[in-house]
């Protein structure tokens, strides 16, 4: 099962077409049985920028496209015109032993991001639906604090109770965007994992535009980060090959 993650496209003023047109070569070629856009497919939420991305999201040969909105998508009431272009359906078997969970973190004119009392609740009555799957989580903001990214306080508020419901479900997978950098934590049963921008100019230092690629076979995952136009390599990688500012 072939998984891509791409987040973060901002189609707007942020928006660098020619890259995303890189893009969608080349996820066609891979040919995956899934796409996961993981928020922020457009800039400011409005209609004339939901009406942009639709047309490029509908060149990827790919039956199941799965989508979840950022905060940028919420800008401008935004929220009320996400559903009507990408309606999306929260649970998605993408095999007979892999279910993707979406959930929604972005709130109306908020950065920040919030799973809230319900949502978390339902994650663990869905997952636990699912004990003999691969079970993966997918939402818009980053879940855990990134390098490099300072003292942040534009995360999921309520990380700490998300994070007891994943471990408690045995949630293996956790996909998220919204801070365009890419970025893995392995833990032991568990990797979070976080997409840089697919395609908006609003890259980090030195990163470019990238995306991830996540295989999955006898239950066993594997991603890879994708630059786009570039090279293909393990996402751990980016880990090993940490450096920190002033000691490179
Ligand atoms: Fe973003
Ligand atoms: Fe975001």
């Amino acid at each position: 099962m072939l998984l891509v993650q791409l987040s973060d496209i901002h189609v707007g003023s942020q928006f660098q077409e020619s890259v995303f047109e890189k893009v969608i070569s080349e996820v066609n070629e891979l040919k995956p049985d899934a796409i996961l856009i993981s928020g922020d497919l457009t800039n400011e939420g409005l209609i004339k920028e939901y009406e942009k991305c639709k047309k490029l999201v509908s060149r990827f040969n790919c039956k199941k496209i799965i989508t979840i909105s950022g905060n940028h998508d919420y800008r401008n009431s935004g929220y009320l015109v996400f559903k009507k272009f990408f309606p999306f359906e929260t649970i998605n078997k993408l095999s007979s032993d892999i279910v993707l969970v979406t959930v929604g973190t972005a709130r109306p004119d908020r950065n920040e991001g919030e799973v809230g009392y319900r949502q978390n609740l339902w994650i663990e009555r869905t997952m636990q639906k699912y004990k003999d799957s691969v079970k993966i989580l997918a939402m818009h903001h980053h879940l855990v604090g990134i390098p490099d990214t300072g003292s942040d306080r534009v995360t999921v508020i309520d990380a700490g109770d998300v994070l007891r419901t994943i471990l408690a479900t045995n949630v293996e997978l956790v996909l998220c965007g919204h801070k365009h950098r890419p970025w893995i934590w392995n833990f032991k049963n568990l990797a979070i994992v976080n997409a840089g921008t697919a395609a908006s100019d609003r890259s980090r230092g030195l990163f470019e535009n990238s995306y991830n690629i996540i295989t999955i076979e006898d239950k066993k995952i594997q991603v890879d980060l994708k630059i786009v136009g570039g090279k293909r390599t393990s996402l751990e990688d980016i880990v090993k090959n940490y450096a920190r500012f002033g000691e490179e």
